[in-house]
């Protein structure tokens, strides 16, 4: 038995969930389903980092008591992953004891093997990214991330002999190509190499940040937040003693984006050598998002929220778009029209076609059970050979991360099916009494249709379990032989009932964008198009705060979490039928989308939606909580 560990980047706190985060932890999510399938017992780690300059600045720009803050946003993390059909092993964060313990260790055993040292240094550092910067990793003489000039600093300081273990990496790296992938990012490590690293300056005097986890031989400083996050890794297995870190650690594989390739790819495993402990089996490291051609930013507002694309879409054809679309380690495009595009293409027409009409012909043909499978002609053997041919490519692809191609392949299949049944027609042959023929047409269409369900189960759990049951397969983890799976086609059992129909990916259509159509007569007037009524984004989020407003006594400040980093105040006025301290708490309903207007001097982002009758303004709420931002459709 082979064990798996697989891990995201531990997200900070200073953001809520997003598209880019949502997608490692999908990726993470469907690899260790995949290794599940293969028979591999699987860890699967994500988590949030809450330590540093940062977070601190984030809390204070709130409002709100710093591990308040990081309490809240950690839990918006760990709301939405269900959602999005993520179910990690466990969930860690760097402000838990163990964690801080493990650190602390992990601090002890370095310094006493003598690499690290206290030394002064003078730099030019960055509060943003929170380290020291060279003049030549400089643009303009700010720093290229966040376009700041770094401000000179001069300190004392503990510094990890990083320098000592360079060499050792290198050499790693060019005798292990699989340690980091793809190519370009194990080049461009290389290349960092080739440069001059210089040692790693590890903490942080407490008269300036104190946020952090304290340096067990000098009370005085705390932990580099990235130091402290890396050990992340290690401190949810829960090493130094515990079993589960003997067991998965040497099977490591870290998933993160290219942003933070050199932390993974230098800083960490330095780290693991100089604690004398194995390093992590593999980094597989990808591009970035982008929102049609623009980064996504929140200063830009166009962040993509990945819950209300997965309530619009269905979460599995939102991790099919993401794994599809994106070829892994390059960059990749965001739009509701690929996603809409795609959706249309390989899973309402290729795929549900597929389901729909065999599901619909074996009702029709075969009193709706699985047929037997008579004797194979040619044609059947050819589906037999693409099939094969396409399932173990996809494993191959998927297993060294390239979802894109293993879709592809996959899809082979799923063409080839639709392709065999328009050829063999069924239809004409029940019509000729061909009945073996028909069977056996049958059988072959609808065990390919059971492959391809369960091997899209990593990408699209739900989706290819409602498949399974619609084909009269009982699914069973730990029945799988998915090896097995590209050399018989004979997992269907004869006789057992299979659904009437299927009608998993009905087609969707784009938003439409730009201004309503101009009514015509009285009646258009009246009544509005269903692409008028989209325009309006109604979404529910909780009241976290409400207070009268200071100028006006019908009108109340309501502060509402509606998901994004920082509560949005609505001006509302409630202030007749509402006391403030009945609203908090509360989940209500608001328009989102209303452009910001200001009300007797006070900003309002939106509306709450409210019922006027005679015993007072009634608040619209959902019948059980819902996770704050949730789109009304
Ligand atoms: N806290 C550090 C990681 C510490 S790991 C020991 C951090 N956090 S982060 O919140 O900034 O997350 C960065 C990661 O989020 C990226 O590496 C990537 O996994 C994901 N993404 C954030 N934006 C992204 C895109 N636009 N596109 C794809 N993924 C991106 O760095």
């Amino acid at each position: 038995m082979k064990y798996f560990f697989v891990s995201t980047p531990i997200y900070y706190v200073n953001a809520r969930p997003h598209l880019g985060h949502a997608y490692s932890t999908i990726v993470a999510d469907s690899v260790a389903r995949f290794h599940k399938l293969a028979g591999d017992t699987v860890f699967f780690l994500t988590g949030t980092d809450e330590h540093g300059d940062k977070i601190v600045q984030a809390a204070q720009k709130a409002g709100v008591d710093v591990q308040h803050y990081v309490d809240e946003v950690s839990q918006s993390f760990q709301n939405l992953w269900p959602h999005l059909e993520i179910e990690n092993d466990a969930f860690i964060r760097t402000t838990m004891e163990h964690h801080k313990a493990c650190v602390q260790y992990f601090l002890q055993k370095v310094y006493e093997s003598g690499d690290i040292y206290f030394a002064e240094y003078e730099g030019l550092y960055c509060y943003g990214c929170e380290r020291f910067y060279t003049e030549k990793e400089l643009v303009d003489g700010k720093c290229p991330d966040h376009n700041e000039k770094p401000v000179l600093l001069k300190e004392k300081n503990y510094f990890f002999r990083m320098t000592k273990y360079l060499d050792a990496l290198r050499r790693h790296i060019e005798e292990h190509p699989e340690f980091i992938q793809p190519e370009r990012y194990r080049n461009e490590v290389l290349a960092m190499l080739r440069e001059d690293l210089g040692d790693l300056c590890i903490s942080r005097p407490k008269s300036r940040l104190t946020w952090g986890i304290e340096l067990p031989f000098d009370r005085d400083f705390v932990t580099y937040v990235w130091f402290d996050a890396l050990i992340n890794y290690i401190s949810a297995l829960g090493y130094p003693e515990d079993e589960r870190f003997r067991k998965f650690w040497t099977g490591a594989h870290h998933i993160v984006a290219k942003d933070i390739l050199k932390p993974h790819a230098i800083f960490w495993p330095t780290m693991l050598l100089a604690a004398g402990l194995p390093l992590y089996k593999g980094l597989r490291v990808h591009g970035y998002w982008t929102v049609g051609e623009t980064k996504m930013s929140k200063s830009l507002g166009n962040v993509v929220d990945p819950l209300a694309v997965a309530q619009r879409f269905g979460v599995g054809a939102f991790r099919y778009f993401l794994l599809a679309e994106m070829s892994f380690g390059q960059d990749a495009s965001f739009t509701e029209e690929a996603l809409v595009q795609r959706f249309n293409a390989d899973l309402a027409n290729d795929l549900g076609n597929l389901f729909s009409r065999t599901l619909a012909m074996t009702h029709k043909y075969c009193g709706g059970q699985v047929p037997e499978c008579g004797e194979l002609d040619e044609f059947d053997r050819e589906v037999l050979h693409v099939g094969h041919t396409a399932l173990a490519n996809f494993q191959t692809q998927f297993q060294h991360f390239h979802f894109s191609r293993a879709l592809a392949s996959l899809w082979e299949l799923v063409r080839h099916l639709n392709k065999y049944i328009d050829k063999s027609a069924p239809w004409a042959l029940f019509k000729a009494g061909e009945t073996n023929r028909l069977s056996t047409v049958l059988y072959v269409a609808l065990e390919g249709m059971r492959k391809i369900a369960l091997h899209l189960w990593p990408i699209m759990p739900s989706l290819a379990e409602a498949m399974l049951a619609q084909l009269g397969w009982k699914w069973n983890l730990a029945a799988v032989d998915l090896e097995g799976e590209t050399s018989s086609w004979f997992g269907l059992q004869p006789g057992s009932a299979v659904a009437s129909s299927s009608n998993l990916f009905p087609r969707q259509d784009v938003r439409r964008e730009g201004p309503p159509s101009v009514p015509g007569g009285e009646q258009e007037k009246a009544l509005v198009d269903i692409e008028d009524f989209a325009r309006l984004e109604l979404r529910v989020g909780t009241v976290v705060e409400a207070r009268p407003h200071p100028q006006a006594d019908r009108l109340l400040l309501v502060r509402i979490d509606d998901g994004g980093a920082v509560p949005r105040q609505v001006v509302a006025g409630i202030a007749d039928s509402w006391q403030p301290s009945d609203l908090v708490g509360r989940q209500v309903a608001f328009v989102a989308n209303l452009k910001p207007r200001k009300l007797r001097g006070q900003i309002s982002q939106g509306m709450i939606l409210a019922v006027k009758s005679a015993s007072g303004l009634a608040l619209l709420s959902p019948t059980h909580p819902v996770p704050p931002g949730s789109v009304v459709s």
